[in-house]
């Protein structure tokens, strides 16, 4: 059975119990890291840290845990669930107080949870890692920089996307793709620039995002961090995703329409292979 962390011990998942009165349950009150492993190896950790330390800062959410301490329970787990591929999910909740719209007193320990999961990164064909996404108005908060369990829109556009027989959602708020639903959104131009989205609270700043943007820099390619519309999307050559869960992965279809020759493209396929390759020479 899968071991688990819950507030300094490990356990079978089966064992591991929270209040229900802890925020994370009640308000959504809480954050969260989706660290990916390959060859048993944490990957881009460091980048995962800090923007955990920054999601509880912009909620003024007190956590004592260290970065070391961080470290060894997530290798730990890699240890005891033998995860040689997969993902490392950590959650930091404000902790358990009585029902109130108030910040409890700062002295409320967080509770805090990890697991692993199993998931296979490297086998997966260009053809398996294909997506074809919808597009949907953006009605999340306006908050998406922070990471924070709050994903019910996220959730609703991906079944959305489900039942219109697609893989995944693009989000656009005031005429611009923001972001995937758990992913950042590229395309590339006829020109071979690649165009995502700026950073700004609209969009979550992704860890791969950054990653694959220094792989990029490195081929020599140009990059356009800026805003772009369904239009321009539906005309590009190739659109990819980046995130921890899907590392890079290519998008062929945009509501029905074909990207490019409806493949996936060489672009896309080149930095997957890069960020790879950096990625498991930089694990930890
Ligand atoms: N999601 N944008 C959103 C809205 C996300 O939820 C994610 C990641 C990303 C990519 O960030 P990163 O490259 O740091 O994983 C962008 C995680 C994987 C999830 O919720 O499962």
């Amino acid at each position: 059975m899968r071991q688990v962390y819950l507030n300094g011990q490990y356990l079978p998942e089966t064992e591991a119990k929270i209040s229900i009165f802890d925020r994370g349950f009640v308000f959504a009150d809480a954050v969260y890291e989706v660290t990916a492993v390959l060859d048993g190896k944490l990957i881009d950790f460091a980048g995962h840290l800090a923007r955990l330390r920054r999601s509880l800062g912009e909620l003024d959410m007190p956590f004592s845990m260290d970065d070391a301490d961080l470290l060894a329970i997530h290798r730990r787990l890699v240890e005891l669930n033998q995860i040689d591929e997969g993902l490392v999910y950590i959650q930091v909740s404000r902790g358990v107080a009585d029902r109130d719209f108030i910040f409890p007193d700062r002295a409320t320990p967080n509770t805090v949870v990890l697991y692993t999961q199993k998931k296979h990164f490297s086998t997966r064909s260009a053809a398996e890692l294909a997506q074809r996404v919808i597009i949907l108005e953006d009605q999340r908060w306006q908050r998406c920089d922070i990471k924070t369990v709050q994903l019910l829109y996220s959730s609703m556009a991906k079944n959305q996307a489900k039942k219109a027989g697609a893989d995944d959602a693009w989000l656009v708020r005031d005429g611009l793709v923001t972001e995937g639903s758990s992913s950042n959104a590229y395309i590339v131009t006829a020109e071979g620039a690649i165009v995502t989205r700026d950073v700004s609270n609209l969009i979550l700043n992704g860890i791969t995002r950054r990653a694959v943007l220094e792989c990029a820099r490195e081929l020599g390619l140009t990059l356009e961090e800026r805003g772009f519309d369904v239009a321009e999307a539906k005309a590009a050559k190739e659109a990819f995703i980046t995130s921890a869960t899907t590392l890079v992965s290519p998008v062929v279809q945009i509501d029905g329409v074909a990207i490019g020759d409806g493949k996936p493209g060489p672009v896309a396929a080149r930095l997957r292979e890069i960020y790879l390759a950096h990625s498991r020479a930089e694990a930890i």
